[in-house]
């Protein structure tokens, strides 16, 4: 019998695209989705998806607008072609950082993002971890928001000796993410409190818990400059940690990130492959890539049996 299930992957991560179908043993569908002379984007499904519980695998990372202007006219392509029900499967949700005003005058691009995302024709979205849980309700449609703790909690326990790990949140904001992956280790937890005294002067790094001779363990959801973390590996080193290893579930690696985390004195950068990672990610000495891959088939393959996907948030 025909599945009635359809994964297509647009082309922000195709890398993921194709491991999450090998996971859900469903050939990913065979879809176009290039370009005009004049760079607009034209999308071409070539199987027939009528009836069809559609999932298009796409992360809004860099180039941000192409790769969201790519989903929203996948979407509707899928609509026009009868497709029963779409989800829009978003490793990463880009935008998300712009989730409030900062000042008078200013968007909520992340709002205006789900709103774009909604009124194309989704019906619903499958995410990992959002910049701040409560863009969940940014969405007017079932949003699941999953982790990427428990597949960064294997990891560690394969690799580390945990009676000596620290988890480590490198700002104020992310305390609730940091702590969340201690307790599944049981490690205690450290904050790396940044301050400028006053106006003019620069930030200076307190830590609050003691770090000597521990192995510390950043945990954040974004890299972009990298200019957190890295600050963040000197002040514990300087504070006696051991060595400094860092987990991240997306890796946005902006400009000269990449450089910028290979000459720190970070032992270890772990991301996720929510974002596909470049070239120059891939041959990176302190850089390792775990994938989300297996989490991400999992829920769609729930999803697609209308079972609970809350037991993946474990
Ligand atoms: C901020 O709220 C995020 O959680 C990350 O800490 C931030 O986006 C990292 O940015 P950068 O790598 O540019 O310091």
């Amino acid at each position: 019998m025909a599945s009635s299930m359809k994964i297509l992957a647009g082309n922000s991560n195709h890398m993921l695209a194709e491991s999450i179908a090998a996971y859900v043993g469903e050939p990913l569908t065979k879809c176009q989705v290039r370009r005009f002379a004049d760079m607009e984007i034209f999308v071409e499904i070539q199987e027939n998806v009528r009836g069809k519980d559609a999932f298009v695998i796409q992360s809004t990372s860099y180039p941000t607008n192409d790769h969201l202007m790519e989903l929203l006219i996948m979407t509707d392509a899928l609509r026009r072609s009868s497709a029963r029900r779409i989800t829009a499967v978003v490793p990463y949700f880009g935008y998300a950082r712009q989730d409030r005003k900062p000042g008078p005058r200013t968007p909520i691009s992340a709002k205006l993002v789900a709103n774009l995302i909604t009124r194309s024709g989704v019906d619903r979205v499958l995410t990992v971890d959002l910049h701040a849980g409560q863009i969940q309700g940014f969405f007017d449609i079932p949003t699941d928001n999953l982790y990427g703790a428990p597949v960064m909690v294997r990891d560690i326990k394969e690799r580390m000796d945990l009676s000596n790990v620290m988890v480590v949140s490198p700002d104020v904001g992310g305390v609730v993410r940091a702590r969340a992956l201690a307790k599944r280790i049981d490690a205690p937890l450290a904050i790396v409190d940044k301050r400028r005294e006053r106006a003019g002067e620069s930030e200076v790094m307190n830590i609050i818990g003691d770090v000597t001779g521990k192995s510390c363990i950043l945990v954040d959801d974004i890299i972009d400059s990298g200019g957190t973390l890295c600050n963040a590996a000197e002040a514990l080193l300087a504070k006696g940690a051991k060595d400094v290893y860092a987990y991240i579930t997306h890796g946005v690696l902006s400009g000269g990130a990449v450089a910028r985390v290979a000459a720190s004195k970070l032992k270890e950068l772990v991301l996720t492959d929510t974002i596909q990672p470049t070239e120059a990610v891939r041959v990176a000495k302190n850089i390792r890539v775990i994938s989300i891959a297996p989490l991400i088939g999992e829920a769609i393959q729930r999803t697609a049996r209308e079972e609970s996907v809350s037991s993946l948030f474990d």
